[in-house]
């Protein structure tokens, strides 16, 4: 172990494939592979071309099965309660599309993904459901008032409940635990989106009671793209037909369920990225990931005030561990997040997304083990720069 703990970021960096010539804050949106998982699904994808047939059709759902029980295991979930999706917009599309009724309601916050929120608007205004998005006030105060906040959005219509457990442009946490269990009490379905949850922060889904929850694994969990997650209680099951109808929707396979068969047997593909969970929960362990995360999770707080500060504006909620993992995001006035981003990236080799929100821009860091404090603070100086000479953001004076 001792080993391990003593690689400085530089080493940590050198486990990844990413170009050391960019200081990578954005891990949030895609991730990033280490090559030790990178090469796991090279592995994987030459022992499919070794003998295609038996590959796909033999030993490769075995070793699915393997990779799921170790998902499973990871994040507290039955493993046949879970499908492999390529994403999360994936999984919410399958639910969206299965499980309104004309006449109900879908409660959420002003702060979900925008993907989200278009497929249940769409699925919404197909079957003659309403999506409301409870307006939420920032910066949070604390879990209690985001929880009262929230509940003041539900009506009688209301029969679901749609949440980010870690938001994407705010990069805060949400009190999932309470809102699902509030939910259960008044008898709404629970969906949860939590993309950014796997690897970032402990998950046990059995424990959180949510009755269908989807993740991202090819973000924090570092596996390659395409590797996600649908879980989806049992009495949900049955409820769900496929998007894409094949041999699965009439399967002769006595073995598995047909949730499992309707949803990942439809047609040919290469489903490598799924295999390679275990290597990177092997990773993790290898490296005391965990460990390293929890001192990520200081800076993130540490260099979080500074920018914000910088920035004058206010941290969006009180600065612990309840909101903020390895993300943190601060508004930022401008009336052109592209433009700032593609300068930060172009001018100063800073990968960071600047982004719009409603009426509200934010600036949104990820800290890895890899990450240094001092490339907060060279952010800090190249954003500094680009308000001298441009008139691309301002400080409000405080
Ligand atoms: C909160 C949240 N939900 C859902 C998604 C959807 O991810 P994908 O495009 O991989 O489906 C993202 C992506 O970053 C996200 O941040």
């Amino acid at each position: 172990m001792a080993a391990n703990m003593k690689k400085n970021a530089k080493e940590i960096r050198d486990l990844f494939l990413l170009d050391d010539k960019i200081s990578f804050l954005n891990f949030g949106s895609f991730g990033a592979c280490p090559s030790v998982i990178f090469e796991d699904l090279i592995k994987w994808q030459r022992l499919l071309e070794k003998e295609p047939v038996r590959f796909i059709v033999e030993y490769g759902p075995k070793f699915l099965e393997e990779s799921k029980q170790a998902l499973g295991t990871y994040i507290g979930a039955n493993v046949s309660d879970l499908i492999f999706v390529p994403n999360p917009t994936f999984a919410i599309n399958i639910l969206a599309k299965n499980i309104l009724n004309p006449g109900d309601e879908v409660l959420t916050t002003n702060l979900e993904y925008g993907a989200m929120d278009y497929t249940w608007e769409y699925f919404c205004t197909k079957t003659g459901a309403s999506y409301k998005r409870q307006p939420i006030t920032l910066p949070l105060v604390s879990k209690e008032k985001f929880i009262e906040e929230f509940w003041k959005g539900v009506s009688d219509k209301t029969k679901i409940i749609f949440i980010s457990h870690i938001t994407s442009s705010t990069g805060l946490i949400f009190p999932v635990e309470e809102i699902c269990a509030e939910a259960k009490r008044r008898g709404l379905i629970t969906v949860v989106d939590g993309a950014h949850v796997p690897g970032h922060i402990p998950l046990n889904i059995s424990t959180l009671q949510a009755d269908f929850y989807t993740g991202a694994c090819h973000k924090w969990m570092m596996t390659p793209k395409g590797n996600s997650f649908l879980y989806v209680a049992k009495s949900f099951q049955p409820l769900l037909e496929p998007l894409v109808i094949s041999w699965g929707f009439k399967s002769t396979n006595t073995q598995a369920s047909q949730f499992q068969e309707y949803h990942q047997y439809n047609g040919t593909r290469d489903f490598s990225a799924y295999l390679t969970i275990p290597a990177a929960l092997d990773f993790r362990t290898e490296h005391h990931w965990d460990e390293l995360i929890k001192s990520c999770r200081g800076s993130v707080i540490k260099k979080g005030a500074e920018l914000s500060h910088f920035l004058g504006t206010k941290p969006l909620a009180p600065l612990t561990s309840d909101f903020y993992g390895q993300l943190y995001s601060a508004k930022i006035h401008t009336e052109n997040p592209e433009e700032l981003q593609r300068i930060l990236f172009t001018n100063y080799s800073i990968e960071i997304p600047v982004m719009r929100h409603g009426d509200d821009c934010y600036i949104r860091f990820s800290f890895q083990p890899f990450s240094q404090e001092k490339e907060i603070d060279a952010l800090i100086v190249a954003l500094e720069e680009i308000r001298q000479t441009t008139d691309l953001w301002f400080r409000p004076t405080l």
